[in-house]
């Protein structure tokens, strides 16, 4: 009894003895609560400078944005494959998720080995490597004929802009291919499957395994928003606002953030902690001055860390009596394996001088208890250093929640963490006490994280199929070369059946005399009202020309014109306008003066003089009663009766292109063309007299007003019209009317943007599926939205805004979209235009017999003032269509209200001439 005593107390005595003394020799080792809180402190601000844009390229903690934006939901399913390279092994996978709507996953796994002649070989073989694998895999699983979505876990730092790519920025750990780092694994990977011909797989996500792990442990577990891996090496990922992420665009939701943790310290910030022991080590690695952080911790350095730590006491005499083995000195000998051996609770003791005998070490009892105890501080230290890190990542979480206590999870994985007795209980301990105001629950990844690669390859195979959906959509809008040659010949063939005196009443391209059959020549003065209707905006002008100096003085009004009257009784439109008219000689202290006035109506009306105007039919969002059909200046004339206030004597009726036409004809005598892009779509041009049949003579030239917008009614576009145009046509005031102009004026792009949103939405698309009221709204994208949205110099998150302000609640993802939209519609508007418009001027160089030619033409319209794209792919798609004109695009800044005055100018002098004769 007394002899047992007797043992126990001298074994204590020596216990005792000997962990004093490996601990005064690591005293550096040890580190204090108040130390790991300094370092918890120190992670922090890492990763704050991490995740800035301006502070991020010199940070050594590098906060890698992901891409993966949620955590799973349930809602995946599907079969997958997956490679998991970069841990202590290389599997290949196939991953069958449940889609009955239960959590229920199935895997299919084969290691295969990564001998070193590999993994520090040639890149390109190792990327040849890999695809053997699978191929062979697959040959196993009988899997060769079906295309898999692949995700690939690889457990290394890249770079991605989107989740199927990814930049090698460094290797680490055991791995050292030559040719990699710098470029992109996926496509490197794509590559070497290409070889296999038999091999069709597209590889849809590259994720860190700290990320599969998170995800993997987030199925079961939703809380789970945090992924570490304590292994080969030592990494965390977590979920980030998006708002803190200043090298991604956008600031709706999380994203998850690969912190490449190991790194922490690469640029000095732990020097103060780390040891002689660490900075051997280092130097002896395969990336010295790198992953200070990680060789701190992790499963490939900690073995190391130990042998270089016995044989450093060895050598002073404070083990083995002083002698050194052979096999102590041997770089690797000791693995992390038998760290964890030696720390065993009960075998611990036996298991460590089994292994310092196959060390070929004498090892006395007192020896034993040492070098159990240096394992202890080593592993112990790991252990501290993670759970500072991982306290200073809670910490950020619980902050960014705004909470003063958070819940959370926090998926585990890695050989060390799972393979070492004591490792998992002292670093939970450590965690609770660094962070107490978070409650973890530290969830340990039993399958590895593959499963949660597959759980974004989901969702990314999910997102591609929606892309597919979107780009059929869109493509929908792309026409081809071919497609508009053959607009343009079209338009030519209707332009010369408006001419004709036989086909003209059938023509869709009315092809309307104006008679303006000069161009202003300097010597027009005096003082004209205008009135400008029918575009976005109705002004009453006061337009002064002084004679001899081209110059032109304008005052004008912008009077508003009210839906109702838009679409009420004629007479009610004309008694506003003459009401406007009476306001506007009040504003302008003219009441009783008879000026001559030019009207500018934006309509299609068919002339017998240039004071005669006869409405067709209404276009674009008018619709007044009993004008069809009416000439508009007796309308006009008998509402200033009615009014009985004031005279005018009406002179012209232009409209608007030809407006636009004389306004920048006053200042390029080559301007022969009037353009408008705008709420409305026209042209007019100069005509040869000898081939418009419809008026007498044949000498000199007349403007004709061509209301190319109706170009289409006759079902010559329908190969290119889509179901949005339909569906924009049937809702209009005119349907089956105006085809080609629905296609390309801005008050129908918005138009079918909003139908093609709609669809999207009804197809799951955009915004959550869920149709809006404000998506059912007429008109809601007017011209000016569609400009602010499509310019370039708007990051999304202020696309964002401009949706918000239309009451469309979009996600940044949304947002893509939606301009995606805008784009494809408003470009092949501006295309449209540029095929017309080739017609156009190649019929005046064939009629003049000309080789090459040089023309003007004058335009205007909000759509083409202010989008940021259109005038310039209209013009160049003229260049392609019309190679030989070299066409002068000319904005007409002052509207077409000075033109009309010109007109006006002109006629008067006419008149006067008439009269004296
Ligand atoms: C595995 C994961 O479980 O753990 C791998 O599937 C990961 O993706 C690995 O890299 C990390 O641990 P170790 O110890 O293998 O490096
Ligand atoms: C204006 C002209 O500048 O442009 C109007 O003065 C014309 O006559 C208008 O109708 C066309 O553009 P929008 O976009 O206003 O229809
Ligand atoms: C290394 C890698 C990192 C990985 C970790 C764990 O630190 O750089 O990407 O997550 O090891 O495997
Ligand atoms: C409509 C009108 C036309 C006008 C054009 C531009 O197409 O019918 O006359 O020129 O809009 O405003």
């Amino acid at each position: 009894m007394f002899a047992v005593h007797l043992m126990a107390f001298y074994f204590t005595k020596l216990k005792e003895d000997q962990i004093k003394k490996v601990d005064r020799f690591l005293y550096h080792m040890r580190l204090s609560d108040e130390t790991l809180l300094d370092i918890m402190a120190r992670f922090q601000a890492e990763m704050q400078k991490g995740l800035g844009k301006d502070t991020n390229p010199t940070a050594s903690v590098k906060m890698l944005p992901t891409f993966v934006r949620a955590i799973p939901d349930g809602s995946e399913n599907g079969e997958f494959l997956s490679l998991d390279l970069g841990g202590s092994k290389f599997r290949v996978l196939k991953v069958q998720v449940s889609e009955e709507g239960k959590r229920n996953v199935q895997m299919e796994s084969q290691f295969y080995p990564t001998p070193n002649e590999i993994i520090r070989g040639n890149g390109t073989e190792l990327f040849e490597y890999v695809a053997d694998c699978l191929a062979d895999f697959m040959r196993t699983k009988e899997l060769m004929q079906k295309k898999l979505p692949l995700g690939l876990t690889f457990s290394f730092p890249c770079k991605q802009t989107k989740l199927e790519e990814g930049v090698l920025l460094s290797w680490t750990k055991k791995f050292k291919a030559r040719g990699v780092q710098g470029t992109d694994v996926v496509s490197s990977l794509t590559n070497a499957m290409r070889k296999h011909k038999d091999l069709d797989v597209d590889i849809l996500a590259l994720v860190n395994d700290t990320v599969g792990t998170m995800m993997t442990c987030a199925y079961d577990d939703p809380y789970c928003e945090v992924g570490v891996i304590i292994g080969t090496g030592t990494n965390a990922c977590y979920m980030e606002d998006m708002s803190n992420i200043e090298l991604v665009e956008g600031d709706e939701g999380r994203m998850c953030i690969n912190t490449e943790w190991g790194a922490f310290g690469d640029d000095g910030a732990l020097e103060d902690i780390r040891t002689e022991f660490d900075r051997e080590l280092d130097l002896g690695s395969l990336n010295p001055g790198k992953q200070l952080f990680e060789k701190m911790i992790s499963g490939l350095y900690l073995g190391e860390l130990v042998r270089l730590i016995l044989l450093k006491m060895a050598k002073a005499g404070l083990l083995f009596g002083g002698e050194k083995s052979s096999a102590l000195h041997i770089k690797g000998k000791i693995e992390t394996r038998h760290v964890a051996a030696m720390e065993k609770y009960k075998e611990g003791l036996a298991n460590t001088r089994e292994i310092l005998t196959d060390l070929g070490l004498e090892a006395s009892e007192a020896d034993c208890v040492a070098v159990q105890h240096v394992c202890t501080v080593v592993s112990f230290r790991s252990a501290n250093l993670c759970a500072a890190a991982l306290a200073a990542i809670l910490t950020r979480l619980r902050e960014n929640k705004k909470l003063v206590r958070l819940r959370t999870t926090v998926g585990m994985d890695g050989t060390l963490y799972k393979i070492h007795p004591q490792y998992p209980k002292r670093l939970h301990k450590v965690v609770r006490k660094l962070v107490p105001n978070c409650d973890v629950r530290f969830l340990l990844s039993e399958s590895g994280s593959t499963k949660g690669a597959a759980m974004v390859t989901a969702v990314a195979s999910r997102v591609q199929a929606q892309r597919k959906q979107i780009d059929k959509v869109l493509a929908l809008f792309r026409l081809t070369r071919e497609q508009l040659v053959g607009v343009r010949d079209k338009m030519r063939v209707e332009l010369e059946y408006g001419l004709k005196r036989d086909t003209h009443p059938l023509a869709t391209v009315k092809m309307l005399p104006t008679y303006v059959c000069g161009m202003p020549d300097g010597t027009e003065k005096g003082k004209f009202l205008a009135l400008d209707l029918g575009g976005t905006n109705f002004r009453v002008l006061l337009v002064k020309i002084r004679s001899g100096r081209r110059s032109v003085r304008m005052y004008n009004k912008i009077f508003a014109i009210p839906l109702e009257i838009m679409q009420g009784t004629g007479e009610e439109l004309f008694d506003h306008i003459v009401q406007c008219i009476a306001d506007f000689l009040d504003y302008m202290g003219l009441k009783g003066a008879q000026l001559p006035l030019g009207f500018t109506f934006s309509f299609p009306c068919r002339q017998a003089s240039i004071d005669k105007g006869t409405l067709i039919e209404w276009t674009k969002g008018f619709k007044a009663t009993d004008c069809e059909g009416e000439d508009v200046v007796d309308m006009l004339r008998e509402a200033i009766k009615r009014r009985n206030e004031f005279d005018l004597d009406i002179v012209a009726v232009v409209n608007d292109t030809v407006g636009t036409m004389m306004t920048c004809g006053y200042e390029d005598r080559n301007c022969e063309v009037g353009l408008i892009a705008g709420t409305g779509s026209n042209m007019c041009y100069m005509e040869e007299m000898r081939n418009i049949e419809l008026v007498e003579g044949d000498e000199g030239k007349m403007c004709i007003n061509t209301e190319w917008g109706g170009f289409g009614d006759n079902g010559c576009l329908d190969d290119i019209r889509t179901q949005y145009d339909k569906e924009v046509d049937e809702g209009s005031l005119n349907p089956g009317k105006q085809r080609y102009e629905k296609m390309t004026s801005g008050m129908y792009l918005g138009e079918i943007v909003r139908q093609i949103l709609i669809d999207l939405t009804k197809q799951g698309l955009l915004f959550r599926g869920q149709i809006s009221e404000r998506l059912r709204t007429r008109g809601i994208f007017e011209t000016k939205f569609l400009s602010q949205i499509e310019s370039d110099r708007l990051a999304l998150l202020q696309v964002r805004r401009i949706l918000q302000q239309l009451g469309l609640d979009s996600t940044c993802e949304d947002s893509i979209v939606v301009k995606e939209v805008c784009g494809a519609v408003s470009r092949r508007a501006a295309e449209l235009y540029g095929a017309g418009l080739a017609a156009i001027v190649e019929k005046r160089r064939e009629d003049q017999g000309f080789e090459h030619l040089k023309i003007t033409v004058g335009v205007d319209g909000t759509l083409y003032k202010l989008h940021p794209h259109f005038s310039r792919i209209l013009q160049e798609t003229v260049k392609e269509l019309a190679p030989r004109c070299d066409v002068t695009f000319m904005l007409s800044e002052d509207g077409s209200g000075k033109g009309a005055a010109l007109i006006t100018a002109v006629a008067k002098r006419l008149q006067q001439a008439r009269r004296e004769k």
